[in-house]
């Protein structure tokens, strides 16, 4: 991506000037944000990135495991094989980090640039810390905030719009929106009502403070908890906290009832899809890509292609190669749909989903910046490489500078005066 290729595009030279060139500059870091950020502003996507376990599981396998029939997954969901992670190492932070660190490369931009990582997830790496904190210090983040997002498989949606004000606001300049998910560890592997729909895998954009119009445009956000028993698991939390009663129930898997959130997803996804379009002015007629969540290919048949009439070539599905990725599945298939070149400057983009909550969300995007990759030159890489292993060196000395702290701060304890209660202050 280059300077000379936005301007070609028509989205100007202050652009190209602020968000295209020096990205990856360590002393533009340092300066105070607020001199950067002046209105009016856009929140532009400006890289993108997608990590899947290289583990394939095919429907053919799940035949082996469970009471199905390949034929019954392609016709009810149309998924063929799914990711899974294979090994302990495959973590929902490692596909995040690995996601995230593609996105920062397409934008060229030092990881000391970003402001915020925003981690949608519904299996995190843990309850706490956020699986956002461990992204922010695998990739050493080291100027921003990091939290998780948890609106289920509408997280992406929800973090991109959160990313979004934040911008909008004045409060960040670079935000990464992170989906990721390892769902696999979180299904039961003897329900073939919903093992044969889940998969692993991660998907991240960087969204950019910018004085081009354009970008994530409008968003809509949905909840009705009435329904939050359709599609949940029920033990692990504050309701039901883990015993060996919740273990042996199975009560830590993923449990849905399918035929309901179905009927809710279907009217859902139009509902939603229309409403943005409405808030960002644009008929449906004008849309060029609809990158709606891949949860089932008869949802999106029936909801996005029937009711709003959108093309099937104007609607992007991924679903027969990864399953149901939950916050993963839009920017995964938003990556992939760039890679096909179905992405260009000017286009109109619809990010739809929905989920357990339930939840639901849509993003209209104009898209605005060229998709050609950055030159990826040799001292790039040494340079990104030495800002990672940099990264990981200052994360392993302050953990042994913690280390050494445990160690030495009990004895100093012990070793201070006690007090006697005469000299004691009086408590106010
Ligand atoms: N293989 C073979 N048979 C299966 C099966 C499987 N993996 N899973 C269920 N069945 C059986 C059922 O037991 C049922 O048998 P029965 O009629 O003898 O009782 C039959 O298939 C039909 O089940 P039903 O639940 O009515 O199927 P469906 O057409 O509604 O499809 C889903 C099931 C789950 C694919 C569909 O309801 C769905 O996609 N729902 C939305 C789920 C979703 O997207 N969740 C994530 C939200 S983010």
């Amino acid at each position: 991506m280059t300077a000379q290729a936005h301007e070609e595009n028509g989205t100007g030279s202050d652009y190209a000037a602020t968000h295209l060139n020096g990205h990856y500059s360590e002393a533009e870091a340092e300066q105070p944000m607020l001199d950067k950020v002046q209105p009016p502003c856009y929140a532009q996507i400006i890289g993108w990135g997608y990590e899947v376990p290289d583990r394939v599981v095919t429907n053919h396998d799940l035949e082996q495991v469970v009471d199905t029939q390949d034929e019954w997954i392609r016709t009810r969901t149309g998924i063929q094989e799914r990711r899974v992670v294979a090994v302990s190492e495959e973590t929902t932070a490692s596909l995040g980090t690995q996601a995230a660190r593609k996105a920062l490369e397409v934008a060229d931009l030092h990881p000391a640039r970003v402001d915020l990582v925003i981690c949608a997830t519904s299996s995190p790496e843990h309850f706490f810390p956020a699986t956002a904190s461990i992204i922010q210090d695998n990739l050493g983040l080291i100027n921003a905030g990091a939290f998780d997002l948890s609106a289920a498989c509408s997280g992406f949606v929800y973090a991109l719009s959160v990313a979004r004000a934040q911008i909008l606001a004045g409060d960040a300049e670079y935000v990464l929106v992170v989906g990721s998910e390892t769902l696999s560890r979180w299904v039961d592997w003897t329900d073939r009502t919903t093992c044969v729909l889940f998969g692993d895998g991660a998907g991240a954009v960087l969204l950019a403070a910018s004085d081009v119009p354009g970008g994530v445009t409008a968003s809509v956000l949905g909840s009705d908890g009435s329904g939050a028993e359709l599609l949940t698991i029920p033990a692990g939390g504050s309701a039901a906290p883990a015993s060996l009663e919740t273990v042996s129930s199975g009560s830590h898997y993923i449990q849905m009832d399918g035929r309901a959130v179905f009927r809710f997803a279907t009217r859902i996804m139009a509902d939603a899809t229309r409403q943005v379009l409405d808030k960002a002015g644009v008929p449906v007629s004008e849309v060029d890509l609809v990158v709606p969540h891949q949860a089932n290919k008869r949802i999106i048949q029936h909801s996005v292609l029937r009711q709003l009439k959108i093309p099937e070539d104007k609607v992007y599905v991924n679903v027969h190669k990864y399953g149901n990725t939950s916050t993963a599945s839009i920017p995964i298939a938003l990556c992939e749909a760039i890679e096909e070149g179905k992405v260009a400057p000017g286009d109109n983009l619809v990010f739809v989903g929905f989920g357990a909550g339930l939840t639901w969300g849509a993003c209209a995007v104009k898209w605005s910046v060229p998709i050609e990759q950055p030159e990826s030159t040799w001292w790039k890489n040494t340079q990104r490489q030495a800002t990672y292993q940099a990264a990981a060196a200052r994360s392993m000395w302050k953990r042994a500078i913690r280390r050494i702290y445990s160690q030495v701060e009990p004895r100093a304890m012990a070793r201070r005066p006690v007090r006697r209660p005469e000299e004691e202050q009086p408590t106010p």
